[in-house]
């Protein structure tokens, strides 16, 4: 038996420590990577009892049961159980056919990730489930959108490209005074810097691709469910005979020791660099929560404990061209789509496209960055050149 930890400890300590059980493992420090499909029964007797810890690679594995283990243990006690899934994206449908079905309603935010919208206007609509999009500054007036048979209410906060940030309190309670089920895509905060569940969210997902992987070299996502919510979505996941690949699962799990570590150096060099932005003649605005004079500001001093490496800014309104040489001349920044990998990345985006709910007219061309865990200085002299380059090709 391994040593059991004498409770309390905090986070930084538990990310070193969940899902681990070294002497179930001839005590190495790190789980087995178990490829597994069949599993062989000793006697004739076992296998038509069933008599086995597991059943089938698809089922779960040592490997899958020390990932779900430490995830659980890192969202507290209101956390019944994980899934594992093979995506960000699978984890957010997985979600939502475990929780809504033809006939029923859902209330969705406007800022959500795109993909997540397809799959509402394209799935959820082929199957009977009615989507209503909403302002995610709603808060508790989110309740006149309520109808008789409205099941879910998705949130985001913030929007991972817009930065909205979301009442999830307020909308929680109205939710569940309503008889429906909050879930959440929390893979911005992570559980490291917004407690989903103690806020009144009943099922969070995360994109595991970003900051539990942390090395843009992995495909994964999960839910946490509170144990209302939770026979509903193994049910759900283990009848699509969704799982995840044992390589996956063990850099998951690996990701998850040096996420407390390099989500501090994300949040802080974010932060220099948000401020940077901030005073440049360039930016009209910075779209980051952590900063005094975002709109989300108050929301998120009180409801989060931190904040990741990625936010956008809205530049003054120039040519497309002059957008483009500011992105071309960058050398540290990527020009890539996903997030939460250890290096910088930048994208042009316009959410104009897709709102249904509100009206997107920020007021000139917007980029969104993820800060890596380069030096700070490094990028932003980096960022420096772009500018120069943007003014050169006015
Ligand atoms: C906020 C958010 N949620 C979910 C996802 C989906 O994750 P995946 O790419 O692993 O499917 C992404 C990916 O960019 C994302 O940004």
């Amino acid at each position: 038996m391994t040593k059991k930890i004498k409770a309390p400890i905090k986070q930084d300590t538990r990310l070193v420590t969940s899902g681990r059980d070294p002497q179930a493992f001839h005590g190495f420090v790190n789980p087995p990577v178990y490829h597994a499909s069949t599993l062989l029964y000793p006697t004739a007797e076992d296998q038509v009892a069933h008599r086995a810890r597991y059943s089938y690679g698809r089922r779960g594995t040592p490997t899958s049961e020390a990932l779900e283990n430490a995830l659980r243990e890192l969202d507290g006690e209101a956390c019944a159980g994980v899934a594992l899934l093979p995506s960000g994206l699978a984890a957010i449908s997985a979600a939502l056919l475990a929780t809504a079905g033809a006939g029923d309603h859902i209330l969705v935010t406007d800022s959500v990730y795109r993909p997540t919208r397809n799959f509402c206007n394209g799935v959820f609509k082929r199957l009977g489930v009615e989507t209503t999009y909403y302002d995610p500054l709603i808060g508790a007036g989110i309740a006149k959108l309520f109808t008789t048979n409205t099941r879910v209410v998705f949130v985001e906060a913030p929007g991972s490209q817009s930065f909205e940030m979301q009442d999830i309190p307020a909308i929680a309670k109205v939710a569940h005074e309503k008889g429906a089920i909050v879930l959440m895509d929390n893979t911005w905060a992570t559980p490291l810097f917004f407690r989903a569940f103690e806020k009144g969210v009943d099922m969070q997902i995360q994109a595991g691709t970003k900051y539990i992987g942390g090395h843009s070299d992995i495909m994964f996502g999960c839910v946490s469910a509170n144990a209302a919510t939770l026979t509903r979505l193994k049910d759900t996941v283990y009848t699509m005979g969704l799982c995840v690949g044992p390589d996956d699962m063990y850099l998951a799990q690996r990701g998850l020791r040096t996420l407390g570590v390099r989500l501090a150096r994300h949040y802080q060099s974010g932060m220099q660099i948000a401020r940077w932005l901030e005073q440049r003649p360039e930016v009209l605005r910075v779209m980051h929560p952590a900063l005094e004079r975002d709109p989300g500001h108050a929301i998120w001093k009180r409801d989060f404990t931190g904040a990741c490496g990625l936010f956008s800014i809205v530049l003054k309104p120039t040519s497309e061209k002059s957008v483009h040489a500011f992105l071309n001349e960058l050398s540290l920044f990527g020009l890539g789509y996903s997030w939460g990998g250890f290096e910088s990345l930048a994208i042009l985006f316009d959410c104009a496209e897709y709102r249904t709910a509100t009206t997107w007219a920020p007021g000139g061309p917007t980029v969104r960055f993820h800060i890596g865990l380069e030096n700070p200085e490094d990028l932003i002299a980096d960022l420096e050149r772009g500018f120069s380059a943007l003014a050169a090709s006015k």
